[in-house]
This record gives structure tokens, C-alpha cells and sequence, in this order.
């Protein structure tokens, strides 16, 4: 059965802009696509350790070398990285925390972007081993980025970078700025025609397995 993955990383729940726009996408996703089994990851409830020294000793040891230590210390990771490889759609949603992606966030992708498991270091750069499949990234940020008020945003391209690294190159990022202000009717009108534009390019079909998401940013 195919498998959606919903991942999400704001340390808020119930009055979270971005857990509210991903269960959005979650709901729409699975009425497009009823077969889709949902795969919850909340890196926030509980969070993800940091990686600490066993875990980088045992993931830059050659596999064959690695003893139960090593394979203890690798668990997690190889768990967060199978929900992965079976996912075929991907949903993340995430705040913005000074500039840049959460640390929860960040921590999956320490513990997910691995040299010689889901990428290849060679004389080109970074190659991804993964599949692509579509990446629906949706961030909640408080500030602006347009205007006199604008501010540097270091997360959208960090995590369609990192997501790449590994062969995911087919996302798309959905910005909800100005995040709990009066604008936010707004902000779900607009969220909901890029969704709804998103799932088109995606279906019909039994999955939207390893298809392309539209090369046009609608936002
Ligand atoms: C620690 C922290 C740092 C933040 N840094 C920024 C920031 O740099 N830029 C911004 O626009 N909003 C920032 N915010 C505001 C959040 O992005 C905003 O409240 C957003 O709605 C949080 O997502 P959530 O509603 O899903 O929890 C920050 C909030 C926190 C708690």
C-alpha cells in the first residue's frame, strides 16, 4: 500500500499555524487519494536527540565494520530514514525560529541525511539515493518577507537543499507569513488554491507515487 508521510515540528499544538495548515494539506491529500496510508512523525512530541558522539562514530563507519553498538546507535536514524523510503508524498510543516528551521526539524535532518545511506559523496558533490517524490513544506513565520519590515530566510532553502541531498527534489514550499495576524482568512484562501493547484498536478490516480510536482512556485 502506498504510504503518505506527515511530518511536523512546531513545539506548539493547538494553536500552531503550521501543524493547522499541514493537517489542512493532510485532510485534502487523503480525500484526494483515499488508498494513501498516513504515516504520522511529530518531531516535537517527543523530540529527537541530537546526534551525539556514538551516533556519528557508528554512521561514518564502513557498515561492514559496524558492531551492535554502532547498530544501536544507528536505530533511530534507520527507522526515521524507512518512513521515508516507503513514503511516496511527503508533507512537512515547521515554524520559523529565528531565521532559520527548528532544531526538531533540523535533528530529523541530522539524523536522516547520512553519507553512504541516503546520499553518496562523489566527485561531483552530494548525490542523492532516495526516490524523488513530491515534498509539500509548509512554514509558519510571524514576520514578513517582503517590504520594509523584511527579514533573511535561511529555513526554505536549507530544507529544499537538504531534501535534494538525499533525491527529494520535487518540493514545494508554501510560506504563511505574518503568521496569527488578521490576515489569516487570507492566508488560508491562498493556502488552499495552492494545494488544491498542488493535488491536481499530482492526480488523479491511485497515488501520487514518484510524480512531479509543477516547476512554478505559486507563492
Ligand atoms: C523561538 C522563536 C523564534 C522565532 N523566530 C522568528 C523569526 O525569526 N522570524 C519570524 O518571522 N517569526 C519568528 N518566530 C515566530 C514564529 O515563526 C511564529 O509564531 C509561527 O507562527 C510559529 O509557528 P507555529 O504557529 O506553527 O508554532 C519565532 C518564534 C519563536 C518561538
Amino acid at each position: 500500500m502506498s504510504t503518505f508521510l506527515h511530518i511536523s515540528a512546531s513545539s506548539r499544538t493547538a494553536n500552531s499555524h503550521s501543524r493547522r495548515l499541514g493537517q489542512r494539506a493532510s485532510e485534502r491529500i487523503r480525500a484526494a487519494h483515499p488508498a494513501l496510508k498516513l504515516c504520522r512523525r511529530d518531531l516535537a512530541q517527543p523530540f529527537l536527540p541530537h546526534p551525539d558522539e556514538a551516533f556519528v562514530e557508528a554512521s561514518l563507519r564502513p557498515p561492514l565494520d559496524r558492531d551492535a553498538n554502532d547498530r544501536a546507535a544507528l536505530a533511530l536514524s534507520e527507522s526515521l530514514i524507512a518512513e521515508l523510503e516507503v513514503s511516496d508524498l511527503l508533507v512537512i510543516d515547521f515554524p520559523m525560529y529565528n531565521f532559520a528551521l527548528p532544531s526538531s526539524l533540523k535533528a530529523w535532518l541530522d539524523l536522516v541525511l547520512r553519507p553512504n545511506r541516503t546520499f553518496r559523496v562523489t566527485a561531483k558533490g552530494k548525490i542523492g539515493v532516495l526516490a524523488d517524490r513530491p515534498a509539500i513544506c509548509i512554514m509558519a513565520a510571524g514576520g514578513r518577507f517582503d517590504g520594509p519590515q523584511a527579514q533573511p530566510d535561511f529555513a526554505t532553502p536549507h530544507l529544499r537543499h537538504a531534501l535534494q541531498t538525499i533525491g527529494i527534489a520535487s518540493s514545494r514550499f508554501f510560506i504563511a507569513d505574518r503568521a496569527g495576524r488578521a490576515e489569516r482568512q487570507e492566508t488560508d484562501r491562498d493556502f488552499d488554491r495552492w494545494i488544491g493547484g498542488l493535488l491536481t498536478a499530482v492526480g488523479p490516480g491511485p497515488a501520487p507515487h514518484r510524480q512531479s510536482l509543477p516547476s512554478s512556485e505559486p507563492r
